[in-house]
This record gives C-alpha cells, sequence and structure tokens, in this order.
C-alpha cells in the first residue's frame, strides 16, 4: 500500500508517495536528501535522529513519515544561513570543542535548539540533564553542555540588548 502524503521540512512543503510503515528518518534520508539526521540505534535510545517536530525535540526513528503530515519538522540543515554560515549554537559548539567524531551532533544540534526557544533560562544543571537523554561516545558531555549554555547566555545578552534599546 502506499500513500501520499505532504510533508513541511525546513520550510519547503514535500508531496510524497510512500508507504506507511516508512519511519521519519528514512524518509528524511533517503527521499529528501536530508542526510544531516543521523540513525544509529533505530530504537528510540541514542537521540542521534533528533529532529524538531512543531518545536518539539523528537526521534525520527520512533515516527512514521505519515504521522508528521502538516507538521512543523526542522532538522539541522535548517540552522546554517544558506551561505553556509554557522548558526549561534553551532558556532558555540566549534568553540567549546563540543564535538569530536560528530556521529551524535545534529541530534544534539536539534535537541539543544528545541529546549532553549522553550527554556531561554535553563541551568546549566538543567542543560546537563536534558543532554542526558542523548548519546555521546566521545566528548564525555561536558564541552556539550559549555555550548549550550554558552549559546543561552550570547541569546539571552543579546534580547536583552534589544529590550534596552527599545526603552531609551
Ligand atoms: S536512531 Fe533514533 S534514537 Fe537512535
Ligand atoms: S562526538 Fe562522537 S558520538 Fe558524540
Amino acid at each position: 500500500m502506499i500513500q501520499l502524503i505532504e510533508l513541511h521540512v525546513n520550510g519547503v512543503r514535500h508531496d510524497l508517495v510512500i508507504e506507511p510503515r516508512r519511519t521519519l528518518v528514512d524518509v528524511l534520508r533517503h527521499d529528501l536528501g536530508l542526510t544531516g539526521t543521523h540513525v544509529g540505534c533505530e530504537h528510540g535510545i541514542c537521540g542521534a535522529c533528533t529532529v524538531l517536530v512543531d518545536g518539539q525535540p523528537a526521534r525520527a526513528c520512533l515516527m512514521f513519515a505519515v504521522q508528521c503530515e502538516h507538521a512543523d519538522i526542522r532538522t539541522v540543515e535548517s540552522l546554517a544561513d544558506a551561505d553556509g554560515s554557522l548558526n549561534d549554537l553551532q558556532q558555540c559548539f566549534v568553540e567549546h570543542h563540543g564535538l569530536q567524531c560528530g556521529f551524535c551532533t545534529p541530534g544534539m544540534l536539534m535537541l539543544a535548539e528545541g529546549y532553549l526557544a522553550d527554556e531561554p533560562d535553563a541551568t546549566k544543571e538543567e542543560i546537563r540533564e536534558v543532554v542526558a537523554a542523548n548519546l555521546c561516545r566521545c566528548t564525555g558531555y561536558q564541552t556539550i553542555v559549555e555550548a549550550i549554555d554558552d549559546c543561552a547566555g550570547r541569546r539571552r545578552a543579546a534580547l536583552q540588548e534589544i529590550l534596552d534599546g527599545s526603552s531609551t
């Protein structure tokens, strides 16, 4: 059996004919060529496949693509600018050496991006708890936590600057 579905990924609409049994991560990688989303365990354990579905981090290996019809899906490819410039979170990962082999990195970035959007005032301890949801075999997590915490601080400072500017 096949089904026609409409997926909205990184702001682009895709009309796809797929089998309902196919996972979101499979469709993202193989039908849309968005290979930044990685596949590790395929059992919901490692978090390498994390994407944002309507703003919330989700394990794309545990979702059927047909479940996501009309949802707003964001993958790691949405973070950088069109010219390839990294966004602030990616830049913080670079500066703090928040990656080694990089296999977990797309999932870590999307987990953090979704989390900081909801919790801009997150403490380092809270960030540590959140990243524990995804597995990293290389970094020991410390540098990932530092990177996310630094990014949160930079975003708060930028917001404060805007608020200060608008009140003068
Ligand atoms: S590949 Fe999805 S959680 Fe591991
Ligand atoms: S950087 Fe290698 S698994 Fe995290």
